[in-house]
């Protein structure tokens, strides 16, 4: 790393403080706590239904908080209107839990949607764009093809490029490599991996894979019973006293040992 002004003084893109959030009379978020500094990528884990995901709508302003703050590149988005989210949001990449393709377009025009309706770039510079993140992906040979004749691994890299297509300075990733299988996760795993090394995006990664976890991320974290319990660079995170921490990777080890090989 370049930096050598030390480590704390990076500036936090994405810092949440107090977060609150229910549902009827469900607590889901219950005071988390999450800064992501610049140029860092943070994995996020928790069990399914901890919150995750709902975390990640209030990062994107789809959700509003009960209580607490959301600051992007420090913007408080929950005081934008609607023209200050949606120029707040063309700094961010969002790859949602459902790939949210569509259906009716090919990998090409897919990838190519952003440029087409967020900038006034010529259809050659567009198809000039479009084939480098097609490449970065390695899905060059796919690019006239439809999103249903493509594995669910392809299909997150297709999102990814489309996600990162804009150059985002911010890229949010929920639970990225959800059923896929160990091969095709790796390749997800370089694809985070290339949005950190090319584009200097700080990444916040939502995913339960601690295998993945401890591979990309520069700092771990844990949501448990509505907070952030543990945050920290992963030997630190390995070697965290929380008992919620130890539970989690715990179970996820013996999972691992249960597998079939
Ligand atoms: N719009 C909503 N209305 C009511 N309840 C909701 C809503 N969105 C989420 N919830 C509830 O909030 C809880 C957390 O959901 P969330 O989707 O954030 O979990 P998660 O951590 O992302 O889980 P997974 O790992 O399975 O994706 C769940 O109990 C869910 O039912
Ligand atoms: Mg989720």
């Amino acid at each position: 790393m370049s930096d050598t002004s030390g480590s704390s003084a990076r500036k936090p893109m994405i810092e949440v403080r107090g977060l609150c959030k229910s549902f009827g009379d469900q607590e889901v978020l219950r005071g988390v706590d999450l800064v992501v500094e610049e140029g860092t990528t943070c994995v996020l884990m928790g069990v399914s239904g901890s919150g995750k995901t709902v975390l990640m709508k209030h990062l994107v302003g789809l959700m509003q908080p009960d209580q607490g703050t959301v600051k992007i590149d420090g913007e408080d988005i929950v005081q934008l209107d609607e023209a200050g989210l949606d120029r707040l949001r063309r700094k961010l990449g969002i790859l949602f839990q459902a790939n949210a393709l569509f259906d009716s377009l090919t990998v090409f025009d897919n990838v190519a949607f952003p440029l087409r309706e967020r900038t006034k770039m010529s259809e050659a510079e567009i198809r000039e764009a479009v084939s480098k993140s097609l490449a970065v992906v390695g899905l060059t040979h796919a690019a006239q093809r439809f999103p249903g004749e493509l594995s669910g691994g392809m299909q997150k890299r297709v999102g990814f490029a489309r996600a990162a297509i804009l150059q985002p300075h911010i890229l949010l990733y929920d639970d990225p490599t959800a059923g896929l299988d160990p091969l095709t996760t790796a390749s997800v795993n370089e694809v985070i991996f290339t949005g950190k090394q090319q584009l200097g995006a700080t990444s916040l990664v939502i995913s339960p894979d601690v295998a993945s976890a401890f591979k990309v991320g520069d700092t771990l974290a844990l949501m448990h019973e509505g907070r952030v319990v543990e945050m920290g660079p992963p030997e630190e995170f390995r070697r965290s006293e929380h008992p919620a921490v130890k539970a989690f990777l715990h179970t996820w080890l013996q999972r691992q040992a249960q597998r079939p090989r």
